[in-house]
């Protein structure tokens, strides 16, 4: 895998930028989930770094709990309109309020079916919070209650986005270079 710095076409969103809209999400949600009912469902993997951030700034009571999903006869980057659950919730979510934590809404197929299976279990309240809305993407209509940015239709790594699987660690949202980017073979 190529250096970040080598396919980095730009910062679109930087590390101070984030955590203070990720600080403001976690107040808004703190206000609107007062009574210790919350339960944050996490879209592994990607969900992940921004799950750890906001859960911090939520002063609620709060549980959280994993879950993980894929699409079947989708490309790479492309997401068709059916998942399947490869990793399932380790908690009852029957009367729980449900806030779906994800990194990035693109089509919207994943999160529509997320939804969809998850009403099934009969949650108190199920709503969706993602740091990303790639709205131009929208092919499925889904809710989105708490939104970090809307972005342009780019592909974008770090802060749980992947690129090959690599650099989901990093503090920042870049925006990959395509003409420099080598996807390992
Ligand atoms: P959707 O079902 O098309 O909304 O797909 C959402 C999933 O596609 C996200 O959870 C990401 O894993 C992936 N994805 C969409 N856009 C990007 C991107 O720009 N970078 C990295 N992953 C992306
Ligand atoms: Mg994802």
């Amino acid at each position: 895998m190529q250096h970040y710095n080598d396919i980095l076409a730009e910062v679109l969103i930087d590390e101070e930028t984030l955590q203070s809209r990720i600080r403001e999400l976690g107040a808004e949600i703190s206000v609107d989930y007062p009574d210790g009912n919350l339960l944050l469902i996490c879209i592994l993997r990607g969900g992940v770094p921004f799950l750890v951030h906001l859960s911090r700034y939520i002063t609620a009571p709060h549980m959280m709990d994993f879950m993980a999903v894929s699409s079947y006869g989708a490309g790479k980057r492309e997401s068709s309109g059916t998942v399947r659950v490869t990793f399932d919730l380790q908690t009852d979510i029957h009367s729980k309020d449900v806030l779906l934590v994800e990194d990035i809404v693109d089509s919207g197929h994943t999160i529509a079916s997320v939804l969809e299976m998850l009403n099934l279990r009969q949650p108190r309240s199920l709503k969706v919070c993602a740091l990303l809305d790639k709205a131009e993407r929208r092919e499925a209509v889904v809710p989105i209650h708490y939104r970090g940015f809307t972005i342009p239709n780019k592909f974008v790594f770090g802060f749980g986005l992947d690129l090959d699987e690599y650099y989901r660690n990093l503090p920042f949202v870049g925006v990959v270079d395509l003409e420099k980017y080598k996807p390992p073979s």
